[in-house]
């Protein structure tokens, strides 16, 4: 039986996509292993895995590289890549979000807005071209967005939210939501073709763990 390999993302999202990994049965202790090696593999269930930046892993799976992989859905918003996204994973909830000054506020229509900086160049073009048709200059940042506004780069920023700490302590408000950004599986085309049972079976542990989860949080709200 041939590996199914799985690219997994570099960063926030490692710790998450392991946990959920193991709990659907899949063994990572390979990969929780403090090593240098590229790619581990959990030989039980032939499955090998690899790191990689966030915004290469839909690329290594658009190729096939990569059969599967674990991203943020701003990540695939951003690359527009040619693969199945099958599931909602639910971990690492945030938002895409248009956010500026406070005075700003309700004015977001009456205002003209000429930069925008984010470190989302494809999805802010799209939202100010296309969804609210103004031409705007949209300058690429590669972290720290929060500071184009509050120095004068930029009259807003497009940017992701999560606790919403980082504008609020430095004066900024929501404008406008894009869309929900949450943690995916994706899916080279053709391996969902060729591979189709093993894909299948992993995509419906995964899910019956994900709803698990959800049944647990509904339970601790009650
Ligand atoms: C992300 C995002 C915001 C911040 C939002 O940045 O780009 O800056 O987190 O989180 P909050 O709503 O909980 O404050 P990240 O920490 O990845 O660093 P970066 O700004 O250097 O990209």
């Amino acid at each position: 039986m041939r590996y199914l390999t799985i690219a997994l993302s570099k960063g926030r999202l490692t710790d998450l996509s392991i946990e959920l990994l193991e709990e659907a049965g899949i063994d990572c202790s390979e990969l929780k292993k403090n090593t240098r090696k590229l790619i581990l593999t959990d030989e039980k269930n032939r499955i090998r895995f690899f790191l990689a930046k966030p915004s290469d892993v839909p690329t290594y799976v658009e190729y096939g590289a990569a059969d599967i992989g674990i991203v943020g859905r701003d990540t695939l918003l951003e690359e527009g890549r040619n693969l199945y996204e099958v599931l909602d994973l639910g971990f690492s909830a945030c938002k895409m979000c248009v956010a500026g000054p406070k005075e700003l506020d309700g004015n977001m229509d009456s205002l003209t807005i000429t930069r925008v900086a984010t470190k989302y160049p494809e999805i802010a073009k799209e939202y100010f071209r296309h969804k609210r048709r103004e031409s705007v200059e949209i300058i690429k940042l590669n972290g720290s967005v929060e500071l184009a506004p509050l120095v004068g780069l930029s009259e807003v920023i497009v940017d992701l939210v999560e606790t919403g700490r980082t504008l609020k302590e430095n004066g900024l408000v929501i404008l406008d939501v894009i869309a929900d950004i949450s943690a995916r599986m994706i899916v080279n085309r053709v391996s969902m073709k060729m591979e189709s049972e093993r894909i299948s079976r992993i995509i419906k542990n995964l899910r019956s763990c994900i709803e698990k989860r959800n049944e647990m949080k509904a339970g601790i709200n009650i």
